[in-house]
């Protein structure tokens, strides 16, 4: 999740950078370790999203196409006139994690915290062309095969950091969420305060939200938000490699060592090797039961990247 940030952000509207995020999104594997009884239970389609329809290109007025954008409300808390929390899920699938931020499932959220202790209406937004490939915040349908929009490349100009940051700014306005009709018009951010909540990408996102657009966002909580992009920001995991125990952190270098030297000074059947034997060790989770549809062909066709990308997963960001 990780290195896709760093690619996100690096180069943000660029073809190429998006078509490689999808398809290591597409690879992004979970695993079951440390899971709480309750978040192993958890089936998403018990969270099911609203949606907005939202304009595909918002400063081109011959382009009247709009899209589904979802997000998610908990108003458990709100009472008349608190304010409104906005939690900006940035780029990652949105659905997963609604669980977790609006119904704390693996103990207490910002948002709700926030939610609970000003009266607030807690809100997760979904950002564009991010989602599940089926039911996500797509303007145009997307591959499952090949995890990218089926206009190709051209789709992608769609993918830029102004219109992405207008689709909050038009959700503010137009926000009428059923089930809170009576509110509607206090909930527009003229009557109510909205406070964006973000972390990583997001929370530069909020920080730029509260200069171009005060007039929507009352506040921001830009938390870890870069100042700085980078390509290779590898000292990111220098401070997880710090805080490990001494042996654990010099195992955990030799295997970064020995995979980064396999895939970059090896035979392409070493490298094939290498990249079946971590696909399965992860999607057989930590007691070692290997799926049945794991096989080497599917393994083989993973990039570089994706399966060195595994090695993040101990590290575990949630
Ligand atoms: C989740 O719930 C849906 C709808 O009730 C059901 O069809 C599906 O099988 C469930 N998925 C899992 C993994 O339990
Ligand atoms: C604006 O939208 C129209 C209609 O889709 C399209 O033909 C035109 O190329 C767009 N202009 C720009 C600058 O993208
Ligand atoms: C998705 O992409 C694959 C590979 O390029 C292609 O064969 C398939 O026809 C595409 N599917 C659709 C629905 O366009
Ligand atoms: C690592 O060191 C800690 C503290 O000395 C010890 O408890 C642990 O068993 C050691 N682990 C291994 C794998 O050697
Ligand atoms: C690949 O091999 C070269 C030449 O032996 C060496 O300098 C380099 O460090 C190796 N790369 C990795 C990632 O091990
Ligand atoms: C490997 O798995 C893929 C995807 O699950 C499947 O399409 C393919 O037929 C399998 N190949 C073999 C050789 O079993």
């Amino acid at each position: 999740m990780l290195l896709l940030l760093s690619l996100t952000i690096v180069l943000a509207g660029s073809t190429a950078a998006t078509a490689t995020a999808a398809a290591a999104f597409r690879h992004q594997l979970p695993l079951n370790g440390g899971l709480t009884r309750r978040e192993i239970s958890i089936n998403t389609t018990d969270y099911p999203a609203l949606t907005i329809d939202i304009p595909i290109d918002h400063y081109n007025s011959s382009e009247t196409r709009t899209y589904k954008n979802q997000y998610w409300v908990n108003a458990r808390y709100y009472r008349r006139g608190g304010p409104v929390f906005f939690f900006n899920s940035g780029e990652q699938n949105a659905h997963p994690l609604v669980p977790y931020f609006l119904y704390e499932a693996a103990g207490p959220s910002s948002v709700m915290t926030m939610a609970r202790r000003f009266n607030g209406l807690a809100i997760v937004f979904e950002h564009r062309f991010y989602g599940d490939l089926h039911e996500g915040s797509f303007p145009f349908a997307m591959n499952a095969t090949t995890g990218m929009a089926e206009g190709g490349y051209e789709a992608y100009k769609h993918l830029t950091t102004e219109q992405a940051l207008e689709d909050p700014v038009y959700f503010a306005h137009h926000f009428e969420p059923p089930g809170l009709r009576r509110h509607w018009p206090l909930l527009n951010p003229k009557h109510t305060p909205w406070v964006w909540l973000g972390g990583s990408y997001p929370g530069i996102r909020g920080a730029m939200m509260r200069v171009r657009n005060p007039e929507t966002f009352y506040a921001t909580w830009a938390s870890s938000a870069p100042t700085e992009a980078a390509v290779d920001m590898w000292t990111y995991y220098a401070q997880a490699e710090r805080s490990m125990m001494r042996n654990c952190s010099a195992d955990y270098t030799h295997v970064t060592n020995y995979v980064d030297s396999i895939l970059t000074n090896r035979t392409a059947t070493e490298v094939g090797d290498l990249k079946y034997a971590l696909y399965k060790a992860v999607l057989s989770g930590p007691r070692g039961q290997t799926p049945s549809y794991v096989n080497r062909t599917e393994a083989e066709g993973l990039s570089k990247a994706s399966v060195a990308g595994y090695l993040l997963l101990p590290l575990s960001f949630y």
